[in-house]
């Protein structure tokens, strides 16, 4: 097996710099709409183990990356709880009865993750019996998790989450821990399932200011790393990815995570300085520098080698999920650059 992804997390020596792609599994792909075509609705595609393994293992195959992430989306987990989970083509996520006050909180439950969400594990199984690379699990983080619970599908200035943190202080709270049990038991059992790393997504925690991170967020991150790292150790990277979070990564290390994943908006040298050399960072190049020419995206990659050198480890990435009108031609052309520029 190609192990090098996990070595990098490790803070292993590695040949080269490892490379994988949030969101690298999707609409870009003419090759995953055929099978999103088959399964009817995206929700369905997650559901259904074997088509999901399968768009899991396409830009493996096509791209030769570094690392594979299961195919499935964070709101399963706003499902599992009891949550009514809609996706539309347009409007993207929709839940129907979003948390606004202790009643509706009373009626979510922590769920078994290997029954109500058994087809995650499922998927998971299908996908080691095959894969040359490593399988990184995921899910969402509690404040985004929150976000969506409270918002009822995607929001702009996330106005229902920050009145409940500051109105109903207790009401948040509990909820935070709700959704903190839920995900800890779920990636606790998706690597008992078989997945080798986890990443956990915060893609809206950069909507909060420094203090408010350090008293609505970090403390539930901190528990589920404290909790996993207590079940399997330290042979199971941990990363945490948080997006849009310049102006908060001196507090983001204090999750304890092994790798910290930074958007592109940072200057790769300014990450190494404020994250320094105990973590493997990822990242962190703008998803929409693949609409770059070839020549240019390369000159790009060897920036953010070179500026992550310092680092314990580096486990190339973009800063956020590659978007669908992507060219494949760009996704080949930064996988190549990588691979190329650190020595494979
Ligand atoms: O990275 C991968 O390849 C694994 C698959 C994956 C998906 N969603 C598939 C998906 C992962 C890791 C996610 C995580 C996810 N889902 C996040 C965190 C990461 C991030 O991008 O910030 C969030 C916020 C969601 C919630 C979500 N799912 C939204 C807002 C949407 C609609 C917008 C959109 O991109 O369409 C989705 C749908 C979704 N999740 C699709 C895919 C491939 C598109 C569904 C389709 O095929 O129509």
């Amino acid at each position: 097996m190609n192990d090098t992804f996990l070595k990098a997390c490790r803070g292993e020596k590695t040949d080269y710099t490892p490379i994988w792609i949030m969101r690298q599994a999707g609409r870009y792909l003419k090759e995953y709409k055929e099978v999103r075509e088959e399964a009817g609705d995206f929700l369905t595609l997650c559901k259904t183990p074997e088509l999901a393994a399968k768009v899991t293992h396409q830009p493996i195959d096509m791209f030769g990356l570094d690392a594979a992430i299961l195919f499935s989306d964070i709101l399963v987990v706003n499902e599992a709880m009891g949550q009514d989970l809609k996706f539309y083509e347009a409007r993207g996520p929709v839940i129907n009865n979003p948390v606004r006050t202790r009643k509706d909180l009373d009626k979510l439950r922590v769920p078994d993750p290997d029954d109500e969400l058994g087809y995650v594990m499922e998927t998971i199984k299908l996908l080691r019996r095959d894969l040359k690379v490593p399988l990184i699990g995921f899910s969402g983080a509690p404040f985004t998790l929150a976000t969506y619970a409270i918002e009822g599908g995607s929001s702009k200035n996330f106005l229902n989450t920050k009145r409940m943190m500051y109105q109903n202080p207790h009401l948040y709270a509990d909820l935070m821990d709700k959704l903190s049990d839920s995900v800890l038991a779920y990636l606790a059992a998706q690597i008992r399932a078989g997945a080798q790393a986890v990443q956990i997504f915060d893609s809206w925690v950069g909507v909060l200011d420094p203090s408010d991170f350090i008293e609505f967020e970090l403390p539930y991150v901190a528990r589920i790393v404290a909790g996993l790292r207590s079940e399997f150790g330290k042979e199971v990277p941990i990363i945490y990815f948080a997006n849009n979070s310049a102006s908060l990564l001196r507090e983001v290390k204090k999750t304890k995570a092994d790798v910290i994943g930074i958007d592109w908006r940072i200057d790769m040298a300014d990450a190494v300085k404020q994250i320094g050399k105990r973590f493997t960072v990822q990242g962190n190049l703008d998803p929409l520098a693949l609409f770059l020419p070839p020549d240019k995206i390369r000159e790009r990659v060897a920036d953010i080698l070179e500026k992550a050198k310092p680092l314990r480890g580096h486990v190339f990435n973009l800063g956020h999920g590659v978007v669908p009108e992507t060219p494949v031609d760009g996704v080949r052309a930064v996988v190549d650059a990588v691979h190329e520029l650190s020595g494979k």
